[in-house]
């Protein structure tokens, strides 16, 4: 589904990543290492629009998507998260859920549509479902710590029905 081919990206005379090649089959798992600085952001930043190959293809289910903008991508069925959670603070767990449930799907969805797929979502990864707890429950050192940033990263990839 996704084919990322010889992909390549220079920042001035330094090249951050150098002729990647990797493969991802729907539904697939697949995880990228390396040590800090190693180019990993780098090429999540390519594949999510915000930054251009410099030279390489990524090809989503066989169109080219490298150099497209971001927006045009996440329409697509590309999302991403980021290392850092930030949370909308002064919506609610589900809001802030749900507004990824809005802006994720194809087409056009309804507010009920996406409360239900934020609802099952954060019930599938262990936060409130009540739809007046706020973000501030999780508290500064929760969102911080390992745990509870990768469940709601996972849990806002879930609200959103990507296809990667
Ligand atoms: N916009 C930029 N301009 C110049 N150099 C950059 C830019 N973005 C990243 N780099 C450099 O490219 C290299 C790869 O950075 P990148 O952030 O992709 O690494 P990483 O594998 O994600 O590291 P970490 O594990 O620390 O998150 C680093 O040397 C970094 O300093
Ligand atoms: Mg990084």
């Amino acid at each position: 589904m996704l084919a990322v081919q010889g992909l390549t990206k220079h920042f001035g005379g330094f090249t951050a990543v150098d002729d990647v090649h990797f493969e991802l089959e729907k539904g697939e798992i697949l995880g990228l290492i390396g040590p800090n600085g190693s180019g990993k952001s780098t090429i999540f930043k390519m594949l999510s629009g915000a930054l251009k190959p410099n030279a390489g293809s990524i090809l989503l289910d066989g169109k080219e998507i490298g150099g497209v903008p971001p927006h045009e991508i996440y329409g697509m069925g590309v999302g991403r998260t980021f290392q850092i959670p930030r949370p909308i603070r002064r919506l609610t767990i589900l809001e802030n859920a749900s507004l990824a449930g809005f802006y994720g799907h194809a087409g056009p969805v309804s507010r009920e549509e996406a409360w239900r797929n934020a609802a099952e979502a954060l019930e599938l990864v262990g936060l409130p479902t009540d739809p007046k707890a706020s973000v501030s429950i999780l508290g500064a050192a929760g969102l911080k710590s390992w745990s509870w940033p990768r469940r709601w990263r996972r849990n806002r990839a879930c609200c959103w029905r990507m296809k990667v």
